[in-house]
């Protein structure tokens, strides 16, 4: 049933490394992603072209990106781009390497709060709007899809619960400048099914829910049980990371996102199947032995709940 397809938006290799301490190089970046590809995940946020002051380690995306090796058809890669001069360096990227041209979109952030934006964006909520106003347009204009991610849609870790109605006016402003979806970001994880139903209820009066996508950190350990609430308030799209790495540089002390192998197994034998490059979508063994591949060369445990219980098999 068409009406219960479930497209995750593996975002492992942006969210899950962007936090990491240590430098990782081009080539093990370039490994997750092909095997997360490779693993049937169709959508694969790819890196960051941010200010490398603000996120060193999502410098180099570039050249992780040219040095893919081709992955199976139909595999998307979004990036991160904050401002004009990121949009820039895609278009360099894509005029010197046009076999990148049909699986590069680009993803433009922004949040429900000053607070949050002025850590993560140095401006506020109006101003990075206005900002990405004519970034969304030119990247739109050149044949890019563009998605928007609305950060701190529950609670903020400066300015505490966060009204449903500013992530809807966000939400409403980001998809009428041409985002064909807008990810909804538990950014400190401490979303509940209550609060994040709220929540959704409100974002849904002003955008359909066919554009709505749900991030959830897993901060609290809600992660799963409101992935479970977004699908039952008839959102399709679910941002996860593989062995649940991740966090924002700028949400002291979150956690990563909700692990792609606990939605897959929390989704397994339920009237839901997951899309994916492979038939049967992704195969939720070979994705364990992704996550503990890279959790390997993190020098971290896995902290995929079902990832651990199937390894320990
Ligand atoms: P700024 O300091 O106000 O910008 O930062 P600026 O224009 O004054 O530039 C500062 C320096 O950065 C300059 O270099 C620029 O050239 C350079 P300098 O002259 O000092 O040598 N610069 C850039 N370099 C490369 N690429 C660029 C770029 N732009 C400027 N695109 C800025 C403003 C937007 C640049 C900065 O705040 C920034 O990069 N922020 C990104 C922060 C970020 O990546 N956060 C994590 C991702 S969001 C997230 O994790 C949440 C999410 O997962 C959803 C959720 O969980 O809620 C998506
Ligand atoms: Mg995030």
């Amino acid at each position: 049933d068409p009406a219960n397809l479930v497209t995750l938006v593996e975002v492992g290799p942006r969210d899950g490394l962007q936090n990491e301490k240590a430098a990782i190089p081009v080539d093990v970046k370039a490994e997750l992603i092909t095997r997360l590809a490779h693993a049937g995940a169709q959508v694969v946020e790819a890196g960051s072209f941010v200010s490398p002051k603000w996120v060193p380690q999502m410098a180099g995306t570039d050249s992780v990106l040219t040095s893919l090796p081709s992955l199976p058809p139909g595999t998307r890669l979004p990036v991160l781009v904050p401002n004009q001069k990121g949009l820039d360096s895609v278009f360099s990227l894509l005029d010197a390497h046009p076999h990148l041209r049909p699986a590069i979109e680009v993803s433009v952030f922004t949040a429900a709060t000053d607070a949050f934006t002025r850590a993560n964006l140095n401006c506020t909520v109006p101003e990075s709007l206005q900002r990405l106003e004519p970034v969304i347009r030119s990247a739109t204009d050149a044949g890019l899809r563009v998605r928007g991610y609305v950060s701190v849609v529950v609670a903020c870790p400066y300015t505490g619960r966060v009204e449903a109605k500013r992530v809807r006016d966000v939400s409403e402003t980001l998809a009428s400048m041409g985002c064909y979806e807008i990810s909804l970001g538990d950014t400190v994880g401490m979303g509940t099914p209550t609060t994040v139903g709220a929540m959704l209820e409100e974002v849904k009066k002003g955008v359909p829910v066919e554009k709505l996508a749900g991030h959830f950190h897993d901060t609290y350990g809600t992660a799963i049980s409101n992935v479970l609430t977004a699908l039952s308030h008839g959102i399709r799209t679910i941002d996860a990371s593989v062995a649940g790495l991740g966090g924002c540089p700028y949400s002291p002390g979150a956690t990563g996102n909700v692990a792609t192998e606990d939605v897959l197994y929390a989704l397994r034998d339920s009237p839901y199947h997951v899309a994916g490059t492979r038939s049967g979508g992704i195969d939720l063994h070979e994705m364990v032995e992704v996550g503990v591949w890279i959790s390997e060369k993190l020098g971290r445990d896995v902290a995929s709940r079902a990832g651990k219980a199937i390894q320990a098999r």
